[in-house]
């Protein structure tokens, strides 16, 4: 695919999200709820809009249409993803984590706002992403909701991404084996993209076959994801970044970059790349846009 067009595409994706979490994000208060207090909406806001490349809900809309599925409730999939992406960047830079200052070019929300109100953002948004799927307005079957709050809660939580987490933390003061760092990655990182592309499928209603095939997908991009989120770490610099580089470093963790070097981890991620483009081979010229993502994640500079 060419660079524009999947360029074009991606945009698209992310013009739609930013708007509709905007939707989301009103001052509004739904159904049931009693008001939305306004320093902690602020904080949400800051923690979702304030940019971010958008390619999770990427994945999710990407994935839905490689199997023909509702593109309107496919969106609403993948803003609740973001809501909880952005809840574990929120509480990934408090001080009681990574202490960083800087997230997508921009204050972090404890920074611009405080350590408390960060906290409520981060409950308020994980909260959230399951009204989301839940919600009447998903135009999908109320199996498949269940299915995809079940998918989303393990993917969220200590068996994913906030267990890779609190693995990530024991890093810093214990130095790993290279099969528990995979794995920390794979649970940290791994699960909420993984969930991203079995997301697509399920919603889509896809076969049993298809949806093990999306969740491998997700693997390998999961696994690239990190590899270049490290090496990146390693490499680039802050202002590039919009966040800080060279903090595992700093904090005494090791990661596959840091092991191996540069160019290991270059091949590695071209054999991801591959590996990613085989697997979705059968479906043809229809995954073109995925096997793109995959690619952009694994090549990405920020
Ligand atoms: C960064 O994720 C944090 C990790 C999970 C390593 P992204 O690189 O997807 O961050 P945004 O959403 O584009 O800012
Ligand atoms: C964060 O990993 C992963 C999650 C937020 C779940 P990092 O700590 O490496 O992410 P960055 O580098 O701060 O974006
Ligand atoms: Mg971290
Ligand atoms: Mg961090
Ligand atoms: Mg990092």
């Amino acid at each position: 695919m060419r660079e524009e067009v999947f360029l074009e595409r991606l945009g698209q994706h992310g013009a739609a999200v930013q708007a509709l979490l905007g939707e989301l994000l009103s001052g509004d208060a739904r159904h049931s709820e009693t008001i939305r207090p306004e320093r902690l909406l602020g904080a949400m806001r800051h923690g979702v809009l304030n940019g971010g490349k958008r390619m999770r809900p990427a994945l999710v809309i990407e994935s839905a249409a490689l199997f023909g599925g509702d593109a309107a409730a496919a969106l609403r999939v993948a803003a609740a993803l973001e809501c909880v992406h952005c809840y574990s960047l929120i509480h990934d830079d408090l001080p009681a984590m990574d202490d960083d200052d800087l997230r997508r070019g921009q204050p972090t929300v404890h920074r611009k706002f405080d350590e408390a109100t960060a906290i409520l953002a981060g409950d308020s948004l994980l909260t959230y992403a399951f009204d989301i799927v839940a919600a009447p307005e998903t135009a999908l079957p109320d199996a498949t909701k269940i299915a995809l709050v079940l998918a989303l809660s393990r993917a969220s939580g200590i068996g994913g991404m906030a267990g890779g987490q609190a693995l990530d933390l024991e890093a810093e003061t214990r130095e790993l084996a290279e099969d528990e760092i995979t794995r920390l990655q794979a649970m940290k990182t791994g699960a909420l993209i993984r969930f991203a592309c079995e997301a697509g499928a399920l919603a889509a209603g896809a076969s049993d076959a298809d949806r093990r095939r999306m969740l491998r997908f997700g693997e390998i991009v999961g696994l690239a994801f990190q590899l270049q989120d490290d090496l990146l770490d390693l490499t680039a610099d802050s202002a590039t970044l919009g966040k800080a580089a060279g903090k595992d470093a700093a904090r005494g963790k090791k990661t596959l970059p840091s092991i191996h070097g540069v160019q290991w981890t270059q091949h590695r991620l071209a054999g991801l790349i591959e590996e990613a483009t085989a697997l979705l081979s059968p479906y043809g010229e229809r995954a073109n846009m995925l096997i793109a993502l995959a690619s952009y994640v694994a090549t990405r500079k920020n």
